[in-house]
């Protein structure tokens, strides 16, 4: 299987491609940085003997990077890229949407409509969420957050974004017939200092070891992603996430509960996103 990895590069996404790889699958990282998507292709040939990898230019912050994506037919994509900002200062993408929730959100609803012709029949699309998403509410009179930014909030209300986008994907494909499934996957609480060196892509500077009783590497984190991406019993429509509280272990089947199951402002976010991005991922 051929599978293509947002955000492959670094972090959770590398150890998905990886994880992937070791189990036999082509994995094509997908990269705004030549020579970061360059280091992590060598280190991840170094780990898994005979690899076939590759790298694609994918800009989440820039919807014409994003249409324009150069990639082969795909068993799965794994919509996983995504950007935590710190600062009060809010920021743009390119197109002049607020950054997290274009790179994150806009970004990855512009590439699932990109990727429509080259999805296999029974590919499997799978959007990174997060226990973060569980406190939202979309706040559909500002989207963009111009009137109010914080940082957390937008980070909470993008991840939310891609959860019901997933969900909503998932009723959009079982009402057209298709073969392909939509599933969401959350890597629990993932850290880089529980995380093993892959030098030089990834050298822990601190061990926080007691921090391991509650939660994981990303190598841990990348779990649930390769579970719903290539694992057996995935259905279209699952959130699958770490088996302890959420937070680490495991891959399992979640709950679709709260804020999740809100067809309603899936349909609205949807709709917005069409809006915002001018294009739509339609599937038969
Ligand atoms: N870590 C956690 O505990 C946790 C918890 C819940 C959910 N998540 C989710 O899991 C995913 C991966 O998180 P992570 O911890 O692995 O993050 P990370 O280490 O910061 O890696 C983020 C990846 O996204 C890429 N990226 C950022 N902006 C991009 C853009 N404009 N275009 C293309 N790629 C871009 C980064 O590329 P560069 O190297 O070029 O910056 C990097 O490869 C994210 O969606 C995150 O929201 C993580």
């Amino acid at each position: 299987m051929t599978v293509l990895v947002t955000g492959g590069n670094a972090g959770i996404g590398y150890f998905v491609a990886e994880q992937l790889a070791e189990a036999g699958a082509e994995v094509v990282l997908g990269s705004r940085d030549a020579a970061k998507a360059e280091v992590a292709l060598r280190v991840l040939r170094e780990r898994v003997p005979g690899v076939r990898a590759s790298w694609a230019r994918l800009d989440l912050a820039d919807l014409a990077s994003v249409k324009g994506i150069e990639v082969g037919e795909l068993d799965a994509v794994v919509l996983n890229a995504g950007v935590y900002l710190e600062g009060p200062e809010r920021r743009e993408t390119k197109d002049g949407h607020e950054m997290t929730f274009g790179v994150n959100h806009l970004g990855h609803f512009a590439l699932t409509a990109a990727l429509q012709d080259r999805l296999k029949p029974g590919a499997r699309i799978v959007t990174m969420g997060s226990f973060a998403a569980k406190s939202a509410k979309l706040d559909f009179d500002d989207l963009q957050s111009k009137r109010d930014y914080h940082p957390k909030t937008a980070y909470e209300r993008s991840k939310l974004a891609q959860t019901l986008f997933a969900l909503e994907l998932d009723r959009r494909l079982r009402a057209s017939g298709s073969s392909l499934l939509s599933v969401v996957a959350h890597p629990g609480g993932a850290l880089d200092s529980l995380t093993p060196d892959r030098p030089p892509l990834h050298v822990r500077s601190r061990k926080l070891i007691l921090a391991r009783i509650a939660l994981q590497g990303k190598d841990g984190g990348a779990r649930p992603a390769v579970r719903a991406a290539a694992g057996p019993d995935v259905h279209s429509g699952q959130i699958w996430g770490p088996r302890v509280f959420g937070l680490k272990g495991k891959p399992r089947p979640e709950p679709v509960r709260g804020p999740y199951a809100d067809p309603e402002a899936a349909a609205r976010a949807w709709a917005a996103s069409v809006e915002l991005t001018g294009v739509e991922p339609v599937f038969s």
